[in-house]
C-alpha cells in the first residue's frame, strides 16, 4: 500500500514523501544484491558538509552467513517481524574528519543518506523500516566499528507480505501514521514554540 492512499498532505508536495511509510509485514523472500545496491546508490548521492560523505552502510542479505549476527543485534520486539526481511543494514558514520577534528554534521548527513535510501526503496515497492531497537552496546563490537564511528540505526528491507502473518498486537498498527501540524515544527524567526 502507498502511504498516499491514507495520508493527506497539507501543501502540494510530491507524493513520494507520503508514499513512504514503515510497514512491518514482509514475505520472507530474499532480496538480490542488485536490488539492494540500487538503494545504496540513492544514499550515495545525499548531500553532506564539505562532501565528506561520513555515512557507511554495513549489510547482510538474509541468504548470507552474516544474517544471523545482524538479526541477533535487534531487540526481541523488532526481531519478531524483521526476521522476514530480505536484508538488514546498519547505518553508521565517521564522527571525525580525516585530520582528526570532529565532524559535527556526521549524523545529520547520514540521516540524509538514510532518507534517500528509504525513498528509493519505497519507490521500488519494497518495505523499508528504520530501527533504533537494537543492542547499542553489542553492535559496535560485533560489527567491528573503529572508535571514530557511531552507529545510528539498523534498517530492514524486504518484499511486502501479508498483514495476517504479523503478531496480533502489530496488525492494527500496520498503517501509515499521520504527522503533527506544520506550524508545530516551523516558526518564523527565533524559537517560538
Ligand atoms: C531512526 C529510526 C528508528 C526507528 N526505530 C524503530 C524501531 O526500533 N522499531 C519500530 O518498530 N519502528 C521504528 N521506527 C519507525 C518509526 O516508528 C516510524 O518511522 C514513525 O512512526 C513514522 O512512521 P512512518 O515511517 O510509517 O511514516 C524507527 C524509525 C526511524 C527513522
Amino acid at each position: 500500500m502507498k502511504g498516499s492512499q491514507l495520508r493527506q498532505a497539507a501543501h502540494a508536495i510530491d507524493p513520494i514523501f507520503i508514499d513512504r511509510w514503515s510497514p512491518r509485514a514482509m514475505s520472507g523472500a530474499a532480496l538480490s544484491l542488485d536490488e539492494l545496491m540500487v538503494l545504496f546508490e540513492a544514499a550515495r548521492w545525499a548531500p553532506s558538509a564539505s562532501n565528506l560523505q561520513p555515512w557507511r552502510m554495513l549489510y547482510a542479505l538474509r541468504t548470507s552467513p552474516h544474517w544471523s549476527m545482524f538479526l541477533g543485534l535487534l531487540s526481541d520486539a523488532n526481531r519478531v517481524w524483521a526476521q522476514h526481511g530480505g536484508a538488514l543494514v546498519a547505518f553508521i558514520s565517521k564522527n571525525t574528519r580525516d585530520d582528526g577534528r570532529p565532524a559535527p554534521t556526521h549524523a545529520f548527513d547520514t540521516g540524509a543518506a538514510w532518507e534517500n535510501f528509504a525513498l528509493q526503496a519505497s519507490m521500488r515497492n519494497l518495505v523499508v523500516h528504520g530501527m533504533q531497537g537494537f543492542d547499542h552496546l553489542r553492535a559496535p563490537t560485533e560489527l567491528k566499528l573503529p572508535p571514530d564511528f557511531d552507529i545510528h540505526a539498523m534498517v530492514v528491507v524486504g518484499k511486502p507480505g501479508e498483514v495476517a502473518m504479523l503478531p496480533e498486537n502489530l496488525r492494527a498498527r500496520e498503517q501509515p501514521s499521520d504527522r503533527r501540524p506544520l506550524h508545530d515544527s516551523v516558526c518564523e524567526g527565533p524559537f517560538g514554540f
